[in-house]
């Protein structure tokens, strides 16, 4: 089976290196990739937006299924257009990617589905913003409906950073037609987890529980990021559970199909723990970044055969090896502002062992073929081991050996795990 990846980042190599393992896989490329991933892919300089260059490059290489990462692919509709072509994929439908695309869709459909979430009002200029607040209590949450790479999300401790917050939306526009509508949110207090299943829209299975550490900084501080460092698995009591699959997983799935949404892929429930139980925070209808580095390498089996038997429709029972494995993200200067792209890596990078490795997030090879920075999430050092705290160990052993000028890495990754488990 020849399969094609698509997106560049660490979520895309890791699901590269799973498929270089598999019996089932003949060849592995990956559109556009990175150089990072040439020692597990094929990579291609294809312009996805190009449907018929994306046409024809599947049909030149007689690529048998299609594995798609980002959620920017799945919103533009990928998946109708590739099975139209006959390519199996792995990724919803457009449909089904209007849960990401949309929190104002997403919100209803929860609403519909009966699932727990937080209260919200949907607001669409300053002032309705400023009247709906007053239905709440500090602190705000302030979400634009649409895209916004991760950054649409603002936690206002009062209504003056409300206000910029709604201004910054609505009016200076930074989020284009993705902030033209928002929703604002009661906030929740608790833990979070990521939920992720896999789902033919109608039956599931669960993948390990993971917690990721969304702000910069240690201690939970500093401006939120697509993700700093993932553990992996997470034990949670039995109860807590059972409440996630009845009260949010089961109901969610039975909307789906209800909805005869077409959706053959993975949905990412993102959870928050509080004490009235667990409530949905939001729905990604792809592969979490840096989630996957983490679960991808616990399944006791062969991604081929998962992702094509998803991508049929088939939900079989996966097993999962006794391990643990961590992620930490070594991100560039500014990130997550606009990163300093072209800093100089100090090590080469072909480093580590099965239970220590890099991941590539945003390298590339400069004119001198030595590695630098190009990207905000530059490179995840990947640690596997018998217990949380050796995984930690050995991905933070990595983390010690490659440096450049700026470099941003949190070292309390996994600190919050006794909390949890006790
Ligand atoms: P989202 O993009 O919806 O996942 O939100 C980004 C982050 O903002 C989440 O991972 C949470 O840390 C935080 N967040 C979002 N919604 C809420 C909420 N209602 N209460 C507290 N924190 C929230
Ligand atoms: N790590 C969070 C996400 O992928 O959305």
């Amino acid at each position: 089976m020849r399969v094609l990846v698509l997106g560049k980042g660490g979520r895309e190599h890791a699901i590269v290196k799973a498929l270089s393992f598999s019996q089932r896989v003949t060849e592995v490329h990956c559109a556009p990739g990175s150089e990072g991933m040439k020692k597990d892919s094929f990579i291609h300089n294809i312009d996805l937006n190009n449907l018929d260059e994306l046409k024809t490059f599947v049909q030149s290489k007689s690529i048998d299924l299609v594995v798609i990462g980002p959620e920017e692919w799945l919103v533009k509709g990928l998946t109708d257009h590739l099975k139209s072509w006959g390519v199996k994929v792995f990724g919803p439908s457009q449909n089904g990617a209007h849960l990401e695309e949309s929190k104002v869709f997403a919100k209803e459909f929860m609403a519909k589905a009966g699932v727990p979430t937080a209260r919200f009002e949907v607001v669409k200029s300053v002032q309705e913003t400023l009247s709906a607040a007053e239905k709440f209590s500090p602190p705000y949450v302030f979400k634009v409906d649409g895209l916004a790479a991760g950054k649409g999300v603002s936690i206002c401790k009062n209504l003056d950073e409300l206000k910029v917050a709604a201004k910054n939306s609505f009016e200076t526009k930074i989020f284009g037609a993705s902030g033209d509508s928002a929703l604002l949110e009661e906030f929740q207090p608790g833990w979070e987890l990521s939920f992720l299943i896999l789902t033919n829209g109608k039956e599931y299975q669960a993948l390990p529980l993971a917690q990721d550490h969304k702000a910069l900084l240690e201690g939970g501080l500093g401006p939120n990021t697509g993700g700093m460092g993932v553990v992996t698995p997470i034990k949670i009591n039995e109860e807590l559970l059972s409440n996630i699959h009845n009260q949010i997983l089961k109901p969610s799935v039975a909307q789906l199909e209800k909805e005869s949404i077409d959706y053959c892929g993975v949905l990412f429930v993102g959870l928050m723990v509080t004490e009235e139980g667990p409530k949905v925070i939001e729905y990604n209808v792809r592969f979490g970044d840096p989630e996957t580095q983490t679960i991808l390498p616990l399944l006791d089996g062969d991604w081929g055969d998962v992702f094509y038997d998803i991508s049929q429709g088939v939900v079989k029972p996966l097993a999962w090896k006794p391990q643990f494995v961590s992620c930490v993200v070594i991100a560039a200067e500014n990130y997550p502002g606009t990163p300093v792209k072209g800093q100089l890596i100090s090590e080469e990078l072909n480093i580590g062992s099965a239970f220590s490795y890099l991941l590539h997030a945003g390298t590339k090879k400069d004119e001198k073929n030595r590695w630098v920075t190009n990207g905000g999430r530059v490179l995840n050092a990947i640690g596997v081991g018998a217990s949380h705290e050796e995984s930690l160990e050995n991905a933070y052993q990595l983390v010690d050996r490659v440096k450049w000028q700026g470099a941003q890495v949190r070292r309390d990754i996994g600190n919050g795990i006794k909390k949890l488990t006790n």
